[in-house]
Formats: structure tokens, C-alpha cells, sequence
């Protein structure tokens, strides 16, 4: 699963004690295992490897340069939703061919940009959208290439209200309904070309049956395009795939490629093309977020434990009320978790509101948490922070943001500096 592993009671990161790390380059701070994200990108690619796909990294989860070079060294493409984050690809090195680029609201200057690259695909979410960058190509001369996302209108009951893309109401795609009169109008544009069709369900979907029914749907919508005489070549079935934020809770990349593949191999076979775009099935379990308490304080009827980092750093469990996983990085051997989940079967346990420094009552990590003693100075380690963890953290109240810090084997690098008050102010004048 994950290379952050307990031994004589210590956590480390592949062969690097925590404790000394933090050590050495403070905290709170962001700790990746390289083996661990490189890990989880070839487990995907071997899982689906029946259909060939071209994994595009979903850089929204984790866009830290180095992390992304990791996974260009191995093949992979890029999932876009801005200017900036084309940016990053393009400057960690990875062929613009290999770039999809999602989003409802692309600008001008960003269609632009995408353009001069010459990204692989625009996923075009609204008929507007089409025909401004069908006028934006023909003014530059340049030909594109697009796929119509489709609004399966499928969601997973589970998937947080917040982060569901694919049903009906959500703002993202083109109605199923709407899709084949899209094509009418659009599909045979002389500057973009539209061989493609585009899903994103929602984030996570945590079990492959809706893949399942979109992927049906959308077989079905290729086959009819077909009929009216176009062709469809590519097929992106998005991300979304969970990740292991609790142990043993979540489907693996075998068991959603055993349910997936068998769907598309007909389509991959008459020489279709598959895309996905994985973020937290790769990035999530590859980092914690190390983080020192500061003061353990009696409040009403509640034990706080205040440490250095919060919803400025680390926003999901205030915004989405999400699980992480949480512990101390020394413990008694007996306090060695078995695994990773809501209520821990351990006895010793206290239960602590784990919260930040910020001034507002929304900056907390976890509610009513049973975890082992700790005291003034003890770290406290996040798990499943690598994916919309510090690409979500902000500077609120004037706090830099931590470094990120890369473990391979037993050594480690910095690979994003920790910001300083200089930061902060970068860019304001007096
Ligand atoms: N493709 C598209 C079009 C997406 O919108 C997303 C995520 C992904 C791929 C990658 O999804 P993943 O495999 O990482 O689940 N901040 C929220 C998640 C927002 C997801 C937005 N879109 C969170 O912390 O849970």
C-alpha cells in the first residue's frame, strides 16, 4: 500500500526515521515516498495494462515539479484545468501530445496558450466553449484537437456532495442528451477535430460499478455516433479511483481494472484509444503531513491537542469533513497500529480535538480522536496527505506554507523550500 511503516515502534518513510527528518528540516512539512507514488503509477499502468491506456497524472491533486518529472520518466501524460498547471507540465518536461486539459471555464489566453503548445486534447465542457476555441484556432492557424465530455449522469451515492462531477446538475460536461446533436453541430469542424469522448464521475468513486454503467453509456453514445458517421477514437474514462485513506476499505487498481477492462477491450480492439486521469490513487498514500504539537490543553469537556499545521495546510477534513488517519510517530510497541481507521481497536487511546493554529473554530483535522497520549513537542503524523493536501494550502493568517520533502530509500531531499515572511509579502507594494 504504502511505504510509512512503524518499526521498534518509530515511523519511518522508506528508510528514513521520521523524527530525524523532522529534525532536520522542521515542521509541519510535507513527506513524500518516491517509491511509494512511482509504485502506485506502475501497479495502475500493469492493472490496466490489457487496454493500453495513456495515463494522464491528474496534476490538480499533486504538482509538486520533481514528483511530476517521476512519473514523465515512466510514460505518463498529464491532466490539466488551467494555465498554470499547463505550465508546470510543460516546464517538468512532459510532452505537450501527452496533456489533456478539462475545466468549464478555460479563458482566452489559456485556449491560447494550449494552442501555441500544441496540447494532445481540449475536454470541452459546453457548446460555447466548442465554438470559442474552434475561432480562437482559425484566427491562429492552428488545429486542435478535443473530446466532448460527457455528463454520464452517474454518481457514487458515497462521493462527498462537494466533490461529485457526474450527475445531472453538476456544472461540468454536456447532457448525455444533448451529446449527439453536439457532434451534428460541431463534429466536423475544419480547425478542432471532436474523435473523442470524455468522463469524469467524481472524486473518489469508490467502487467500479459506476465506471461500469458510464462506460456503458458512453459505448452506447460511440456506437450511435458511429451510425451518423463519426468517428470516435479515443475513449478518457477520468479519475477517481480512491485511495487508501482507511485500510482494507477500498477497492485496489486490480479490482477496478477487473471490472473496467473487460468493457473497453471490444473498443480497444476495433483501435480505440483509452485515456485516464488517476490523481489520489497515486499521490494521496505517498505523503504525510509531520506535524508538532505545540500544547495539549483542557477546554469544557474536551482535550485539544494544538499542533503547527491545520486548515491552512491541510483543508479537506474542515471542507469535506473527510478521514485522515493520524499518530503519533513514536509509540509503544503495543501502540503500533495494525491499521489505518476511524476507531482503533487499542486500548490506552485518548481522545483528543486535533486542531490548528488559525484563528476560527473551522480549523481542526480531526473531531473526538482516540490516539495515543501526547504531550507538548510529540509529532503527530497526517497519512494520505499527498493528494490535495499543499496543492490546496494557502497562506491564511500569514503563515508560510511548509516544504515538501522527498524520501527515497534512506535519503531524503528537499523539493519544494519552506516559505518564508519574504513570501508572504512577495509581489505588494508599500
Ligand atoms: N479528472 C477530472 C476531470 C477531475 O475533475 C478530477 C478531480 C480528476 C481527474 C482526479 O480525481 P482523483 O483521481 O484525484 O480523485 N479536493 C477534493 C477533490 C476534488 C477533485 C476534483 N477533480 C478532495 O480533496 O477530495
Amino acid at each position: 500500500m504504502d511505504h510509512f511503516i512503524y518499526r521498534n515502534g518509530q515511523l519511518y518513510a522508506e528508510d528514513v526515521a521520521i523524527d530525524d527528518l523532522a529534525a532536520e528540516v522542521g515542521t509541519p512539512a510535507y513527506v513524500y515516498s518516491r517509491a511509494t507514488f512511482e509504485g502506485h503509477f506502475d501497479r495502475l499502468s500493469t492493472a490496466f495494462r490489457g487496454v493500453n491506456p495513456l495515463v494522464c497524472f491528474s496534476i490538480k491533486s499533486c504538482a509538486n515539479l520533481t514528483l511530476l518529472r517521476l512519473l514523465l520518466k515512466r510514460g505518463a501524460g498529464m491532466d490539466v484545468v488551467s494555465g498554470g498547471e499547463l505550465y508546470r507540465a510543460m516546464v517538468a518536461g512532459c510532452d505537450p501530445k501527452k496533456v489533456v486539459y478539462a475545466g468549464v471555464g478555460k479563458t482566452d489566453a489559456e485556449i491560447e496558450q494550449s494552442l501555441q503548445a500544441g496540447i494532445g486534447w481540449f475536454n470541452i465542457e459546453s457548446e460555447q466553449e466548442f465554438e470559442n476555441v474552434a475561432a480562437i484556432a482559425r484566427r491562429m492557424r492552428k488545429r486542435a484537437r478535443a473530446a466532448l465530455r460527457v455528463n454520464p449522469d452517474v454518481a457514487d451515492a458515497r462521493t462527498h456532495y462537494k466533490t461529485s462531477t457526474g450527475q445531472k446538475e453538476s456544472k461540468f460536461g454536456v447532457d448525455y442528451e444533448r451529446a449527439i446533436r453536439f457532434f451534428e453541430t460541431y463534429g466536423r469542424d475544419e480547425w478542432v477535430e471532436l474523435p473523442a469522448i470524455h468522463l469524469h464521475l467524481g472524486s473518489p468513486t469508490y467502487s467500479p460499478e459506476p465506471y461500469g454503467r458510464a462506460i456503458h453509456k458512453a459505448l452506447q453514445l460511440i456506437k450511435e455516433l458511429r451510425e451518423r458517421g463519426f468517428t470516435i477514437k479515443t475513449l478518457d474514462i477520468g479519475g477517481g479511483y480512491a485511495a487508501d485513506y482507511e485500510s482494507g476499505v477500498t477497492p485496489s487498481f486490480e479490482d477496478y481494472a477487473q471490472a473496467i477492462v473487460p468493457l473497453l477491450r471490444d473498443f480497444v480492439e476495433s483501435g480505440g484509444g483509452i485515456i485516464m486521469e488517476p490523481g489520489r490513487s497515486i499521490s494521496a498514500n505517498s505523503a504525510i503531513l509531520v506535524t508538532r504539537v505545540l500544547y495539549v490543553k483542557e477546554g469544557g469537556t474536551k482535550t485539544f491537542a494544538i499542533v503547527d499545521t491545520g486548515m491552512h495546510h491541510l483543508i479537506r477534513p474542515t471542507l469535506y469533513e473527510a478521514f485522515q488517519f493520524m499518530w503519533p510517530s513514536r509509540v509503544p510497541e503495543h501502540l503500533v497500529p495494525k491499521q489505518r481507521a476511524k476507531g482503533m481497536d487499542l486500548s490506552d487511546l485518548l481522545t483528543y480535538e486535533i486542531v490548528g493554529p488559525i484563528c476560527e473554530s473551522s480549523d481542526y483535522l480531526a473531531k473526538a480522536r482516540a490516539i495515543p497520549r501526547v504531550q507538548r513537542g510529540d509529532l503527530l503524523c497526517i497519512f494520505g496527505s499527498g493528494a490535495y493536501g499543499m496543492v490546496m494550502a494557502s497562506q491564511y493568517n500569514s503563515m508560510p506554507r511548509p516544504p515538501e520533502v522527498l524520501v527515497d530509500g534512506s535519503s531524503f531531499r528537499v523539493i519544494r523550500e519552506r516559505e518564508t515572511y519574504e513570501d508572504l509579502v512577495r509581489g505588494e507594494t508599500l
